[in-house]
């Protein structure tokens, strides 16, 4: 498949620095009598503006390494830094004050809380953080609006479509002002057109806030968008052309 370079704006590659670098990164599960080695010295840069994306088989680590570099599982083995900051050398709760304020994720299923509204979905991690609703939803309210659910702000998900409930899972993804966005299969469960709309103002996003970003996704549309698509094989990962 081209890559259609041409089609798209350039990647920025001298924008900003390095904000996410993991080196040596091991992961190893446990099960029963097994011992998984799924990631083993698995090293990854990413800087602000730009975007990777994983491919991979089923099964070969994808969601770990993304939990991994979004905080919500410790490693084996290696390290992750964020902006010089060793991520695990924190404890739980500086680690979550961190994951709250410095890293977006998005899933592949949305995750809102289906008795809120939209607004109050997207300020949550504002609310969490400390905020009074006020200001969160002063927070909320131009996200929402950017990804084009200004007439969405007080729909529950269960009165939303599965695009707008996955829109709405970006806005809440960055409503802290994270500099790392990490998603993992965002489009996975939408049709094509709303898969789209979602990709495209994914990329506009990582542009307009010149955001880290690592996505994984079987899309081909959205692997072919990203600066950088990269395999994740035998535990590392290796640079792909698509
Ligand atoms: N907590 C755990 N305990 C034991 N094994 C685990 C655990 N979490 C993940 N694994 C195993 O690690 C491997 C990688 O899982 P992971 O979810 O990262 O794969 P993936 O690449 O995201 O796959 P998919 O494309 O299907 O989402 C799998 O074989 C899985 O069974
Ligand atoms: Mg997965």
């Amino acid at each position: 498949m081209n890559r259609k370079a041409a089609a798209k704006p350039d990647p920025a590659p001298t924008r900003g620095g390095v904000i996410l670098e993991a080196s040596g990164l091991s992961r190893i599960f446990v099960s029963g009598t097994e011992t998984l080695n799924i990631l083993s010295g698995l090293d990854l840069t990413v800087t602000s503006g730009r975007s990777l994306a994983i491919v991979g088989a089923s099964g070969s680590g994808k969601s770990t390494l993304l939990h991994l570099l979004g905080g919500l599982d410790r490693p084996t083995g290696g390290r992750v830094l964020y902006e010089g900051l060793d991520v695990f050398n924190q404890d739980e709760g500086q680690l979550a004050a961190w994951r709250n304020k410095a890293v977006g994720f998005v899933f592949q299923f949305h995750h809102l809380l289906a008795d809120f509204t939209a607004l109050e979905n997207v300020a949550m991690p504002a609310r969490l953080s400390g905020l009074e609703p006020r200001p969160a939803f002063e927070l909320a309210r131009p996200l929402l609006e950017r990804v084009g659910l200004g007439s969405r702000l007080n729909h529950k998900p269960g009165e939303m479509s599965g695009g707008e409930q996955q829109r709405a899972a970006l806005a809440r993804a960055l409503v802290m002002a994270p500099r790392v966005l990490l998603a993992d299969e965002p489009t996975g469960n939408l049709d094509a057109k709303s898969s789209g709309t979602v990709n495209g103002l994914i990329m506009e996003m990582v542009r307009e806030k010149n955001l880290a970003a690592v996505i994984v996704t079987h899309n081909s549309q959205l692997a072919a968008l990203v600066d950088q698509p990269m395999e994740l094989k035998s535990g590392r990962l290796v640079e792909v052309s698509l």
